[in-house]
């Protein structure tokens, strides 16, 4: 192959994708789908060249002419869009968060790693410059043992209601927003091996029409009678190492609107934003302050140009479906234990679900 042709499922985050895929070498943009002709017509008009609409999601996925598939649908639809693509032999990138539940996101690695296709998550916090620059220092060692991390993502006012995805089972705020740093922040700690989680989850904003983001779509007045799911949510992780992860997520609060990750290792500690280094050489502290510009079109054409090189060059997949699963199996170990008031261990749930 010395092309991917590639189809755009969801024309809301898809078009961030899609603008990168479309700027990435030996990449073409060949079909959009979406339920909304409008969208895919109006973000056709940015492509450099003409292509394919379809609004069912299974003919899209058995147009032969498409090697590969962004699925950018609402949470409940990522699987299902998924699965579909890669039966029909399409490579797959996927938004975040991998599913709607553990079950269906085994479901979808089970097949994607069967089938030997490329089957990626399409990360835009993990594959920043920023968090890119921490793992490079973690990787080389420079924090020595990371044992603790703090990870969080706060919003004033930011419940999503454009579609109702994000508000009915299967959506929430810690799929939504807590995925992004939880992601991130195992990731940095190496990717340890989860073994219980703790935490508390509920929703204090949403079912009383409360916490919208300002200027969206405001939620119809029916909304706070569908909102079946959590709008805050925080918790422990321990793993197997040893290190523990404590992680939080806010769709609306009366706190600042903040992104934060703090790293501990034995060496150095660290901070996301503003992106800080600590050490102590020779007796001195030492608080280094690290400069990198953030560009959210370069991140998008990061992940554009690695699912590319997987694809066409075979270079191992840095973001693999799996990284979602387990993830996920994280997500879905803190909602369960908020449900039920217990510590959820990873084993056991893996033995009923
Ligand atoms: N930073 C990120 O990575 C990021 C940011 C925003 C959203 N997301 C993720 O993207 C997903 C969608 O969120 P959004 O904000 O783009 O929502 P959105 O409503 O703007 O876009 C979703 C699109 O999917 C279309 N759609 C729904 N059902 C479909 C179907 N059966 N077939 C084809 N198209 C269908 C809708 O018409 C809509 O245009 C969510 O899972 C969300 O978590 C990721």
């Amino acid at each position: 192959m010395q092309e991917v042709r590639v189809a755009i499922i969801g024309m809301g985050i898809g078009r961030y994708n899609g603008r990168a895929l479309a700027a990435t070498p030996r990449t073409r943009i060949v079909a959009l789908c979406d339920l909304v002709p409008e969208r895919m017509e109006e973000f056709a008009q940015e492509l450099p060249n003409p292509v394919r609409y379809y609004t069912d999601y299974i003919q899209v996925c058995n147009d032969p002419e498409v090697d590969a598939v962004f699925v950018g649908t609402p949470n409940q639809l990522h699987v299902p869009v998924a699965l579909e693509a890669i039966r029909q032999g399409k490579h797959v990138l996927v938004t975040k968060p991998l599913a709607e539940s553990v079950q269906s996101a085994r479901t979808l690695v089970d097949a994607a790693e069967a089938s030997g296709l490329v089957a990626m998550m399409s990360l835009s916090t993990r594959f920043a410059d920023d968090v890119q620059y921490l793992g490079a220092l973690a990787r080389a060692g420079d924090f020595g043992e990371m044992y603790y991390g703090r990870a969080r993502s706060v919003r004033r006012h930011g419940i999503p209601a454009w579609n109702l995805g994000f508000i009915l089972p299967g959506g929430g705020a810690f799929r939504d927003m807590g995925v992004h740093v939880l992601d991130s922040a195992w990731w940095l700690l190496g990717m340890p091996q989860p073994v219980s989680v703790l935490g508390v989850a509920g929703a204090k904003f949403g079912p009383r029409g409360r916490g919208y983001l300002p200027g969206a779509v405001q939620p119809p007045e029916t909304l706070g009678t569908l909102y079946t799911v959590d709008d805050y949510a925080g918790g422990l992780i321990r793993f197997d190492n040893g290190a523990a992860l404590q992680v939080e997520s806010f769709w609306a609060s009366h706190q600042p609107s903040e992104l934060q990750i703090e790293l501990f290792g034995t060496e150095a500690g660290a901070r996301l934003k503003p992106l800080m280094i600590y050490r102590t050489v020779q007796g001195v502290d030492q608080d280094a302050a690290v400069n990198i510009a953030l560009d959210n079109a370069k991140t998008w054409r990061t992940i554009a140009g690695h699912f590319v090189e997987c694809i066409l060059d075979g270079v191992p997949c840095q973001a693999p479906v799996r990284h979602g699963l387990i993830v996920q199996e994280m997500m879905e170990a803190l909602l369960a234990s908020a449900a039920t008031g217990r510590e959820v261990r990873l084993d056991e749930m893996r033995q009923v679900s």
